[in-house]
Formats: structure tokens, C-alpha cells, sequence
């Protein structure tokens, strides 16, 4: 019913459900890819004719689509960037670096938020606490709450979304209680907007951070957003052209944000792109969205556990979007590789999720990721697929 809004589906039969790793661009955004390349392509925020003034216009107008579709209080808390890593280690840089002893992220954490952390020399139990999660990968708030008292200047960056597993975290009962032990809070939320509404202040976060690709936008752009009171205290990650008031040879004075943190030529086809993806899932609506995946979610867990000799990592309580298993003896990536010749798109190995792997016991999941624009037949597909590929390992 949504993929004739989706070229690809019209170009390829691939049964896609690789949605987590990135979803599918409606001909709208293509469309205004191309509309910008072809007829207007020029640089923003410089020169003064025409076509330059149109492209800037049409940048800062995802600036104001992006704040409202999020209900930021003002387009200044919109920073542009390359996507959701990007966003995550401009905070670790710009701000969080010197000032926190202690960081706090939960066990689901993409590498994303992993790396940057040890990179800044902070370990295990040594600068970096871990939140437990309970038997169905639930976020253990008991653990978190003690966390938060034995480290008392803590900075806390936790997943909304496990790109691995679905699980949903109760981001806004997280960021009360950080809030209670005075911590400051930056959810990674590449799975977010793919799947739900979010309203930033009624959150109270202080960090957002955004990818336009997982949310039927292009490739290579995403967003940080940053509570108005903290903005003061974040130094730029990069400078460059675009980002001053004034350079003499003797010193330079920035603009104020969120200029002073767009550095050089930005990707400003993606961004445009990107503005029309969020015009397009306010017309299709989240209502539509989440029937769509509810139902969706829920029919292929139903039929993933008629397999003999499926293992599930969680319930499906909470979750949306991925689900994540394995078949007792077969190794996950031998699956990838036969039902990827039946035409069948997903993922298969750690997910760039090692950490909870490791908790787990194990090398890596078999990972179907939906989108609202799938359909009970994709299921059903893979579904004989998988069983065909099981058949041809065990025989
Ligand atoms: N983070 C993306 C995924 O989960 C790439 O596949």
C-alpha cells in the first residue's frame, strides 16, 4: 500500500527488511534531490544572486521543518552534521570531554556510542559506567539509579532505540531521573524518527542527535539538537568558512549557532532531501506508521516462532523496528548468505552492537528490521526462505 511511493520497490524485487541499517527514499525526496542539482545547485549562506539565495532558503527551511517535527523551542538548537555518529562525537568533543568524570551509557549502545567514549580514554568501571538490562533487555532502573548516586558528575548518552534487538527505552523516565542526580543526557536516536514521534522539550533533553537516512531522507545527514541554555557552553568541533562574524589576520569571531558549527560547504542537497522526507511522514502520519509496524512487528514474531529451533533474545514488549534471533546450531551469517540468494535484504553478525553481544554469549543475531512500508507478504517470503535456507544448512 506505501511502496508505490518507493522507486526502489518498482526497480528491484528484493523483499528489503534491512530497514535499521537504512530505509528506502520516497520519489518525493529523490525528486527534490534532483530538483536541486539540476535547476538551482549553488552554495548557501555566501553569495547574493538568485539561485544561491533559493538553496539557502530551502536549507534553512528543513531547519524549521526539522525544529518543528521535533518541537524545538527555537531553529538555533538545529545543528546540521553528517549524520547520527557525527552528532554523537561533536557532543563527546565539544562538550562532554573535560567536564564529566563519569560516563553513563546502557548495555544496547551502537558502537557509535561506545568508541568515542574509550577513544577519550574513559573504560569500563574506569570513567565509563554500563547500565544492566534485565532478561528481556529491559533497562534496569534500579542499576541506573545507583550508578547515577556513586557518580555524582556524570554525563549519560543512552540508545533510544536498540538498532539491534528493537528494544524501545523509556527515554523520558531516564532523563527525569539523570536530571534528579543533575546529570546531563544525550540520546542517540538514530532508530527514532523512523518509527515514532518525538517532542524534544516535553522530553527535557539537553542532546538529540538525528539521522535523515533512517528516516527516508538521504544518505550522509543528520542533525544534533541542543538544548538553548547549553548552547553557550559548547565549543565548535570544526571552523571554517561560514562559521564567522570577522577573521583579521590577528583573531577570528564566531557567529552564533548554529553557523558557528556548520563548517565549510555543506551537503546541502542532503539536507533539502532531508527536509522533504519529514514533509512526507507528516503526510503520511505516525498514526499510519506505527499501525502499520505494530501489526507487522508482531505477525513476524508470531511466525519466527513456529520455526523450530528459534531463539529470542527478549520478548517483544517495548520493541519496534528489529528483531533479532538465531537457530540453535546454525551460524547467522550462513543464513545471510543463503536467503540473500533468494532475494531476501537483512542483516546478520553484531549489528555494530558488540557489547551486548558479548553479554549475551554470543558472535551476532539474525536481524529483520521493518518499516512501516513492508508488508505481511515480505514476511511470509522470508519466512519460506528462512526455513528453505535452515532445510539446506541441516541437510
Ligand atoms: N546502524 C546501522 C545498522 O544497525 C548501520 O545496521
Amino acid at each position: 500500500m506505501y511502496k508505490k511511493y518507493f522507486p526502489y520497490f518498482q526497480n528491484s524485487d528484493t523483499i528489503y527488511l534491512d530497514n535499521a541499517a537504512t530505509t528506502q527514499k520516497p520519489k518525493v525526496v529523490i525528486d527534490e534531490i534532483v530538483d536541486y542539482y539540476s535547476s538551482y545547485c549553488s552554495n548557501t549562506h555566501r553569495s547574493n544572486h538568485g539561485n544561491a539565495n533559493k538553496a539557502t532558503q530551502k536549507y534553512e527551511h528543513t531547519r524549521e521543518l526539522l525544529r518543528e517535527f521535533i518541537n524545538a523551542k527555537d531553529k538555533k538548537e538545529i545543528i546540521f552534521t553528517k549524520g547520527v555518529t557525527e552528532s554523537i562525537n561533536f557532543v563527546v568533543s565539544s562538550f562532554a570531554k573535560k567536564r564529566f568524570s563519569s560516563i553513563i551509557i546502557s548495555s544496547l549502545e551502537h558502537h557509535s556510542n561506545i568508541v568515542p567514549w574509550h577513544i577519550l580514554g574513559k573504560s569500563l568501571n574506569n570513567g565509563l559506567e554500563v547500565v544492566k538490562c534485565d532478561e528481556n533487555l529491559d533497562f534496569d532502573f534500579y542499576d541506573f539509579e545507583r550508578i547515577l548516586k556513586e557518580n555524582p558528575n556524570a554525563f549519560v548518552s543512552v540508545t533510544h532505540i536498540s538498532n539491534a534487538f528493537g528494544k524501545i527505552h523509556d527515554i523520558k523516565k531516564i532523563i527525569r531521573l539523570a536530571h534528579k542526580y543533575n546529570a546531563k543526557v544525550m540520546i542517540d536516536a538514530a532508530q527514532s524518527l523512523t518509527h515514532s514521534k518525538i517532542d524534544v522539550q516535553d522530553l527535557d533533553v539537553d542532546f538529540f542527535a538525528i539521522s535523515s537516512h533512517k528516516t527516508f531522507g538521504p544518505t550522509g545527514v543528520g542533525a544534533i539538537y541542543v538544548k538553548e541554555e547549553l548552547l553557550k557552553d559548547l565549543l565548535p568541533y570544526q571552523t571554517g568558512g561560514a562559521t564567522i562574524n570577522d577573521v583579521s589576520f590577528k583573531k577570528s569571531t564566531l557567529l552564533d549557532s548554529p553557523y558557528k558549527f556548520e563548517a565549510g560547504t555543506q551537503n546541502i542537497a542532503g539536507v533539502i532531501g532531508f527536509g522533504k522526507a519529514l514533509e512526507f511522514i507528516n503526510e503520511i502520519s505516525y498514526e499510519n506508521i506505527e499501525k502499520s509496524e505494530k501489526e507487522l512487528y508482531k505477525y513476524l514474531y508470531d511466525e519466527l516462532s513456529k520455526i523450530e529451533d528459534v531463539i529470542f533474545y527478549s520478548d517483544i514488549k517495548n520493541s519496534i523496528g528489529s528483531m533479532s534471533f538465531n537457530i540453535k546450531n546454525i551460524v547467522a551469517e550462513d543464513i545471510g548468505i543463503l536467503v540473500d540468494k533468494m532475494n531476501i535484504a537483512l542483516r546478520c553478525g553484531h549489528h555494530c552492537a558488540q557489547g551486548i553481544m558479548k553479554e549475551l554469549n554470543i558472535e551476532g543475531t539474525i536481524r529483520v528490521s521493518i518499516a512501516f512500508y513492508n508488508e505481511k507478504n515480505d514476511i511470509d517470503i522470508f519466512i519460506k526462505a528462512l526455513k528453505k535456507a535452515i532445510m539446506m544448512i541441516k541437510d
